[in-house]
């Protein structure tokens, strides 16, 4: 098996019920799945650069990845680009010595996992269709709670018990503001978020700032949150007293007029065949978004592409998007292009799209076709040993 300096694993973000098989879809679960794998396929001191959902930043910070060094977790608010909602980060498989950077724009600022640095949030997710409603009457039934027991992040809790009372600002994680409302109630059934607290003037300044307040709405807007509120989970907590009519910017946030600047748009070049949008979550990478990432790279080692002997494989290429701007940079660094074509390896599950990445890439390299067809392999990611040795290889599939 091959090792490499550096992967890129750029899964899918699309959701389509019978997805499962791409190892993509929109599951937590699966992207984590793409993300060990690529990571497993790291020499030492090797970097992984990974597209994925925000649902991965507590296993960086927190979790599996934090002896690693994470370098930087970019939210992508400053930048928008069809249909990206999610993050990239870059992790190096070297002990942590320094403190993870937040790229972005104003989800820079705004963004915190610990729960200590934010305000308490509690959810129940209705996990059965009699719990539709958010009903102080009906029937309590099974309920799921977020986050688990013991650091999992699922767990399934049955219960007929009520959700504890007290003063809180609570909401249907499924509606918008229509369902924002205080209360001191037990509260029963449906998909719930509340946030405690000690008193009622509290949860009322909470429901004013969720409803009124013009940089938290820019900020949900930003990071494409479908659901309003549900973004107070991870802000960066601040002092309620503060809060008057609800338009009032948290002093906490220390804002600056560059992080409220707009984000700029990216082009997003491609015309996404639909079909395999939905069946493979193939959403090929537009190249201002593939440059913003390399920039990144670049910024953290700055030889990252001149260095004639790093090796970079895009564990899931799909037409090569990554790895055809790898190889124009090697070159264009002055890397001869049978020394560079010897350092760029892809997996790809969709034969269409490994026949359009081995084209791509001798466009750029003009030589050593052999070499790049022998690199780019058609294969299930999961399940291909990684030695590039022609058994699986273009010529044969
Ligand atoms: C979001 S696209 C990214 C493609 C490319 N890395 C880019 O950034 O443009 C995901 C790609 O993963 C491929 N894919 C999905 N499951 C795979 C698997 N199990 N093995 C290999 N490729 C897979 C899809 O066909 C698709 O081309």
């Amino acid at each position: 098996m091959i090792k490499f300096d550096f992967c890129v694993s750029n899964p899918a973000f699309n959701i389509s019920e019978e997805n499962n098989k791409a190892g993509t879809g929109g599951n937590t679960t699966l992207y984590k799945k793409a993300t060990n794998h690529a990571f497993n396929l790291l020499k030492e001191e090797g970097c992984l650069v990974n597209i994925t959902l925000k649902g991965i930043i507590s296993d960086l910070l927190g979790k599996k990845y934090s002896k690693y060094q994470t370098h930087f977790i970019n939210l992508m608010d400053d930048v928008d680009v069809w249909p990206y909602n999610t993050c990239y980060f870059m992790l190096q498989k070297i002990a942590r010595s320094k403190e993870v950077k937040f790229k972005g724009g104003l989800a820079s600022k705004l963004y915190k996992v610990k729960e200590s640095q934010c305000f308490p949030f509690v959810y129940y997710s209705g996990s059965n269709n009699i719990m539709k409603g958010f009903s102080t009457t009906g029937k309590n039934k099974v309920i799921r709670k977020l986050p688990g027991k013991n650091n999992n992040n699922v767990v399934y809790d049955y219960t007929d018990l009520e959700v504890a009372s007290g003063w809180k600002f609570a909401f249907n994680v499924m509606e918008s503001k229509k369902s924002y409302y205080v209360t001191n109630e037990p509260i029963r059934g449906g998909t719930i978020c509340y946030i405690p607290t000690d008193t009622k003037e509290e949860a009322e300044k909470l429901k004013l700032f969720v409803e009124k307040n013009h940089v938290f709405e820019n900020y949900i807007k930003r990071t494409k949150l479908k659901y309003h509120a549900f973004g107070i989970r991870n802000i960066k907590r601040f002092d309620l007293s503060q809060i008057k009519d609800g338009t009032e910017v948290p002093l906490e946030w220390k804002l600056k007029q560059i992080h409220l600047r707009e984000p700029k748009s990216l082009l997003n070049e491609n015309e996404d065949n639909i079909f395999k949008v939905k069946t493979q979550g193939q959403v090929y990478t537009p190249k201002a978004l593939v440059n913003k990432v390399l920039d990144d790279i670049e910024k953290v080692n700055p030889t990252a592409f001149s260095d004639p002997s790093y090796t970079f494989c895009d564990t899931m290429c799909g037409n090569g998007r990554f790895l055809c701007e790898i190889l124009d940079r090697k070159l264009k660094n002055g890397i001869d292009p049978h020394t560079a074509v010897k350092t760029i390896y892809g997996v790809e599950l969709d034969k269409d799209s490994v026949t359009e990445c081995i084209d791509n890439l001798c466009n750029i390299a003009k030589q050593d076709f052999d070499k790049i067809k022998e690199n780019i392999v058609n294969s299930d990611t999961f399940e291909y040993d990684f030695s590039f040795n022609s058994t699986f290889s273009y010529n044969n599939a």
